[in-house]
């Protein structure tokens, strides 16, 4: 309590996924006086594995639990008085909502607004919401000179990204009406160590490695931006400190690649061969192009990325090689085995 007493306390609600853990981590480095306490339900996606090397770290407490649970979550808040809240939690598979909406509408949706009224109840200094690009839905692959502002309209196009919208729009009501501070970040696709093999470089860095078929949805032309994940966390720690009341941030690197040059890349690097791509049936609703035009993060925050697209690839393709375990317990389902045996009887204890 008392050690607690003099930190500045920052909640990361979703740290035991891809980039609630990056960002665990980047925190806990930079800044010696802050606590981090980590709300995940370790959904699917949640994997307490990631988060072994602080665990006994006295200033991290991870705390398993549901930020649509009003109860836990007003109770946790009555006991830490963060002084810093960062929702990354979250369902974040398209594909995934695809199948089955609802859950996103629940976790994106309602689950941030669970969090903001406790932020309201309690105090914050800065409730920040983690948001994609997703919410300006696509631009057209013909039209390389237009990028997403922070002006550009909402407009949606999977039941993700539109849970993700809604959950902008409340943030920005709350801040209106309630006067609760407020900031949004909207990135545009991160990669990097521990991202759930379910996305698309680490399915394809691990398939590749299995000598597996590749899928590629259509003709592998639609472009994301990729991002380094650690330029993504380094911009979040600019917005919560300096970032101004209210705004919102677009993050971006300008590292725009068709889904194919990604494979193909990847294959190179594995020098596996590119008979293992194998094109299969389109994603419905598929969104053609995302670039971001960061400018407004460079020149209020001085928010730059550090890592290429070249370095960085090269690194997370690395990363898979030297963490085989992590991902093979994934794809086996053992990381359901190794939370129970790990901390079965610890939930929601203080590490
Ligand atoms: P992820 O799926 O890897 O991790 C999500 C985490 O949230 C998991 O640990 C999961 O257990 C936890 N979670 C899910 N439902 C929860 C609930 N009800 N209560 C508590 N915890 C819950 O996601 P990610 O890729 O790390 O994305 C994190 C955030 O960043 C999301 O909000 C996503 O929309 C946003 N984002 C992601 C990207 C990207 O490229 N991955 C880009 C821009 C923005
Ligand atoms: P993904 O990693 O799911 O991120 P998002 O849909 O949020 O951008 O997918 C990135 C791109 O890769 C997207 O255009 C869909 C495509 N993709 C494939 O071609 N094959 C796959 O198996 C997956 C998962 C994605």
């Amino acid at each position: 309590m008392e050690v607690r007493n003099r930190l500045m306390n920052v909640l990361v609600t979703g740290g035991a996924g891809f980039i609630g853990s990056n960002f665990v981590f980047y925190m806990l480095n930079k800044y010696p006086d802050y606590r981090v306490v980590c709300l995940d339900l370790l959904t699917y996606a949640g994997n307490l594995s990631t988060l072994e090397t602080v665990m006994n770290n006295q200033r991290f407490r991870f705390v398993k639990g549901d930020i649509t649970d009003k109860e836990l979550v007003a109770n946790l808040f009555k006991e830490e008085r963060f002084d810093y809240v960062v929702n990354f939690a979250a369902e974040s598979h398209v594909d995934r909502s695809i199948e089955d909406p609802s859950i996103f509408l629940k976790t994106n949706i309602l689950g941030t607004q669970v969090l903001m009224d406790a932020s309201r109840a309690y105090g914050v200094k800065r409730f920040h919401q983690v948001s994609t690009d997703e919410v300006y839905g696509d631009l057209p692959l013909d039209r390389p000179d237009l990028f997403f502002t922070e002006k550009t309209p909402i407009h949606t196009s999977s039941p993700y990204s539109a849970s993700k919208a809604a959950a902008d729009l409340l943030v920005q009501a709350y801040n209106r009406t309630f006067k609760l501070p407020i900031t949004i970040s909207r990135c545009s696709n991160n990669y990097g160590p521990y991202q759930f093999p379910e996305k698309l470089i680490p399915l394809m860095i691990s398939r590749a490695l299995k000598d597996d078929s590749l899928p590629v949805y259509g003709k592998g032309e639609n472009v994301r931006d990729w991002l380094y994940v650690e330029d993504h966390c380094a911009a979040i720690d600019l917005i919560i400190h300096r970032g101004k009341d209210g705004e919102v941030y677009n993050i971006g690197g300008h590292n725009e690649k068709t889904n194919l040059e990604v494979v193909k890349t990847i294959l190179k690097e594995l020098d596996k061969p590119e008979s293992l791509i194998t094109y299969v049936k389109d994603r419905a609703g598929h969104d053609m192009r995302y670039a971001i035009d960061p400018s407004k993060a460079r020149s209020e925050l001085g928010w730059e990325p550090t890592t290429s697209f070249d370095e960085g690839i090269k690194q997370t393709i690395k990363w898979y090689l030297d963490n085989r375990s992590w991902w093979e317990n994934i794809i086996n389902g053992d990381y359901q085995k190794y939370y129970t045996r790990m901390y079965g009887s610890r939930e929601g204890a203080t590490a």
